[in-house]
């Protein structure tokens, strides 16, 4: 057995060295002992295995950028086509961050996964052709599009830097187009690669956008409509939005409509904006916190998708239901951000952008009517940080299923990049629709100010859905139906519970107040911290823990757990400011050299938030640790014919994924994040219960939670059961991360994007 502390000593020893000879000698990680802060300081590809997801789309090794270019197939049972941004050598130098190409794989259970141009040489498509000579960014796919065929309409980048935080140059960003044969595999692009993108220019040229990406195709009934469009075809239109901006005017998504027949996808004609924001503004109550902060729909929008969503899922093809888009909003605090609403005709005679001196140089072929979304909520589709989200419409099922991109949270991404040999990977799959309650308390302070809800005032139809603060007098007094996002984890996740390779189901509930941390608790079990971080240095906490009778092995589990909090917790400062939830990811004992590590995951209800703190071993040096913090609020419903009102539970479902955290409450609210564990005993599961250190606090209902049926399922399942197991064979394939920096292969190693990618460069 190996002498870790001897093993310490030789490695500080040999970074002495290294200023001297130039040779290093790098540690194998020891999940016993204290982590190294400088994670480069770890052997490469030694954290492979630590994080890393097994449930999650992720690319065999390397870096993931946004999700895109999803579609579905139905002459193919309506097999899903995913895919994401991907890095990948290509000319000299470039073994980089970025993330320029684009690499997909098929699902048809949403559960597995397979390649589609199979693991070793994972690209189907990447940059270098006269049209797109620096990078691929994102776009849109239809499945029988130019020539009846799989086609693709993305973003081909001529030059960077592209920001909204910088002055914009027109062409940097172009729309091109590129059509399959082969169902996805490979995409080949209008005339061989020629500068003949089918969108070249924002609608405002002067260099006046902030941006001018991410090209999403669909297709809606009620746009047709709207537009007077829907003659004797009896096929619908293909519509295309564009998320951009306007400088010193605001985020802005621009719709354009297919000219010709549909057979062909050449010719795009711009119909104004679909979605125009101020600047630095969001459509929710100023200081409610529903849209995140005040300014949250920043200066840019990217990576939208539009649709419209039911009760049951997608709606997008008839165009019934609400209007739905959803989008990253570009400023100091990016974030991705929906808006549910209605779509409107809007006249475009004379469309002008509110600063009509930064942007009156308008190029494109114009309509004479646009559609707008008329907003009636806005909401954060993810609390955490995960972004880029995109969407497909389920063929068969009729549902949307959306993912998003789930980044890394290292202090310095550079740090892991030969450590890890992998960078993100993709959520689980979601299904969005929008999910109805009824019978909540009516009280005007809570129910009538816009924020992620709006106002059924017609139980029929959601066409009569309107924004919370419109004047509307409910038929049953005290009684509103409102709307809100759904999102859950699509029903195949089920599969991880009936799979589960260990399971545990509580069978008690279990109470905590104010009395747990006062030493008066009925459990033995308690475990009681005083002045713990809550996640921030500054604020601490003192914590009452009860673990569960049994915990996972593993780090691949779903957990499940109800909360009941009292009505009088709810928005009340004096209920002594309490949070309380689960702890996760929790290290059995401190020791000499050793503190505790663990995450948690906790509802505050003075504030109605939920928040995941962070307190692993390895510090803010090397991780990201600021607590993630969403907005949730708990209705209250009247429940019996007794008029009795009820506060609603809050049912929590956690992912633990390697690294991936995901948690989902009540069906509306999604939060990810990530979660780096050091020490391999660090898995145990309990109940939490917090409040500031050294407060004090009256034991009664209002400082009170209680959790029941709280079950975990460990094992997930294996998304990639046709990848080699061996991690070498996943790293050391053509397309990995050249090693070591700066690799001196890099001018031999240039891969076209066609054919067989080059060897894997021969290290020193
Ligand atoms: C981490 O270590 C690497 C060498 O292994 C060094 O280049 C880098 O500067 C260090 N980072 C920090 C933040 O100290
Ligand atoms: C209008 O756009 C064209 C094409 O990009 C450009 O050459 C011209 O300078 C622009 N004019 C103004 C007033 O911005
Ligand atoms: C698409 O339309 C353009 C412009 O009308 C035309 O030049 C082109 O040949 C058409 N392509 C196909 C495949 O129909
Ligand atoms: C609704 O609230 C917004 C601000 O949140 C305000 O601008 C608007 O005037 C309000 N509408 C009504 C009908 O009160
Ligand atoms: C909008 O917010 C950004 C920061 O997110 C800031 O840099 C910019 O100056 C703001 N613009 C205006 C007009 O307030
Ligand atoms: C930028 O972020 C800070 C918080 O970090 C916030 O207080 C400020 O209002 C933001 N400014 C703008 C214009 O978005
Ligand atoms: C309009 O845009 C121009 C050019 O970017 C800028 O100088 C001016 O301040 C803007 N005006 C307003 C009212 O935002
Ligand atoms: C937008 O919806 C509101 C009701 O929420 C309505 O008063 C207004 O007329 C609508 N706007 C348009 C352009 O239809
Ligand atoms: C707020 O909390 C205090 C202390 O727990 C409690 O006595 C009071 O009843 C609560 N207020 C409301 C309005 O429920
Ligand atoms: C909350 O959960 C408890 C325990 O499972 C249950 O008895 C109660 O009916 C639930 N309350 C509501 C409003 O659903
Ligand atoms: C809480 O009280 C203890 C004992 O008086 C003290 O040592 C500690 O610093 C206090 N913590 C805070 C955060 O005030
Ligand atoms: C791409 O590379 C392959 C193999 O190296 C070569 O056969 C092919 O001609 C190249 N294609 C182009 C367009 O350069």
């Amino acid at each position: 057995m190996r002498d870790n502390m001897s093993n310490r000593v030789a490695a500080i020893a040999a970074v002495g060295l290294l200023l001297a000879s130039a040779v290093s000698t790098k540690e194998t990680p020891d999940f016993t002992q204290p982590p190294i802060a400088n994670l480069s300081n770890y052997q490469n590809g030694s954290l492979f295995d630590q994080w890393r997801p097994k449930a999650h789309f992720i690319h065999p090794s390397n870096q993931l950028g946004d999700p895109t270019a999803f579609w579905a197939d139905p002459d193919d049972g309506g097999k899903f086509h995913f895919t994401a941004l991907y890095s990948y050598i290509r000319g000299s130098g470039n073994a980089s961050l970025g993330t320029s190409s684009f690499s997909g794989a098929t699902t048809c259970d949403l559960l597995h996964y397979e390649d589609l141009s199979g693991w070793e040489n994972p690209v189907q498509m990447g940059p270098g052709n006269a049209v797109d000579p620096v990078a691929d960014f994102d776009g849109g796919v239809v499945a029988k599009g130019y020539k009846g065929l799989p086609t693709l309409i993305w973003t081909a980048v001529k030059g960077l830097p592209i920001s909204w935080t910088i002055p914009y140059n027109d062409g940097y960003e172009s729309q091109a187009l590129a059509y399959s044969e082969d169902k996805g595999k490979s995409w080949i692009k209008l005339d061989g690669g020629a500068n003949v993108p089918v969108i070249p220019l924002p609608p405002y040229t002067g260099n006046v956008v902030t941006g001018f990406r991410d090209p999403w195709m669909f297709q809606n009934a009620q746009f047709d409509k709207l537009l007077n469009n829907d003659t004797d075809s009896s096929e619908l239109s293909h519509y295309i939005s564009m998320s951009s901006g306007l400088h010193s005017s605001g985020p802005r998504i621009w719709l354009y409509r297919q000219s010709n027949e549909s057979s062909n996808f050449t010719q795009w004609d711009f119909l104004g904006p679909l979605l125009q924001s101020e600047i630095n503004t969001t459509f929710v109550e100023p200081g409610s916190g529903f849209a995140g902060t005040d300014y949250s729909d920043g200066n840019n929008y990217e990576t939208s998708q539009v649709t419209s969503l039911g009760y049951h899922g997608d709606t997008g093809l008839e165009g019934t239901g609400m209007g739905f888009v959803s989008f990253g909003a570009e400023s100091n605090k990016t974030m991705m951000l929906y808006r549910l609403g209605h779509w409107v005709r809007t006249d475009l005679s004379d469309i002008q952008p509110s600063n009509s001196t930064a942007s009156n140089n308008r190029t494109t072929v114009t309509a004479a009517y646009g559609v707008e979304m008329n907003t009636t909520m806005e909401g954060v589709l993810d609390w955490g940080l995960s972004y880029a989200c995109t969407g497909t419409r389920d063929v068969v099922k009729n549902r949307r299923i959306s993912l998003c991109w789930i980044k890394e949270a290292f202090a310095d991404q550079d740090s892991a990049k030969y450590t890890t040999e992998y960078i993100s990977s993709l959520t689980l799959p979601r299904e969005l629709y929008v999910k109805r309650l009824n019978n909540v308390v009516d009280n005007p302070s809570l129910t009538r100010q816009r924020g992620s809800w709006s106002i059924l005032t017609n139980s029929s139809s959601l066409d009569s859905t309107i924004a919370a603060n419109e004047t509307y007098t409910s038929p049953v007094a005290g009684r509103l139906s409102i709307t809100m996002l759904g999102i859950r984890p699509a029903c195949e996740l089920e599969a991880y519970r009936s799979q589960a390779e260990k399971s545990y189901c509580s069978g008690k509930s279990v109470t905590l107040s104010a009395a747990s941390l006062d030493g008066n608790s009925s459990s033995s079990q308690t475990e009681v911290r005083r002045g713990v971080r809550s996640g921030t240095e500054t604020a601490l906490v003192d914590e009452a823990f009860v673990p569960l009778a049994e915990s996972p092995c593993t780090r691949h589990y779903e957990l499940e757990t109800t909360m009941t909090f009292s009505n009088s917790s709810l928005r009340n400062d004096t209920a002594g400011d309490f949070a309380a939830g689960i702890s996760i990811l929790r290290s059995n004992s401190s020791s000499e050299n050793r503190s505790m590590e663990d995450i948690s995951i906790v509802y505050r209800p003075a504030n109605e938030s939920v928040i995941v703190q962070r307190r692993t071993a390895l510090g803010g040096e090397s991780v990201l640790q600021t607590p993630e913090i969403g907005k949730l609020r708990l209705w209250e419903t009247i429940a019996g014919d007794d008029g009795s009102a009820q506060v609603q539970n809050l049912t929590m479902r956690v992912f633990v994924d390697g690294s991936a955290l995901e948690v989902y409450i009540n069906d509306v609210f999604a939060l990810t994040t990530r979660a780096y564990y050091w020490y391999t005993d660090s898995n145990t599961v309990g109940y939490v219960y917090q409040r500031p250190a050294n407060a004090t606090q009256v034991d009664d209902e209002a400082s009170s939670v209680t959790f029941s049926n709280t079950s975990w399922w460990q094992g997930l399942v294996n998304a990639y059961p046709n990848r080699p197991t061996d991690k070498n064979q996943l790293i050391k394939q053509a397309v990995g991360y050249a090693e070591p920096d700066p690799n001196p292969n890099a001018a031999g190693v240039v891969y076209n994007g066609t054919g067989p990618a080059p060897p894997f460069p021969v290290l020193p």
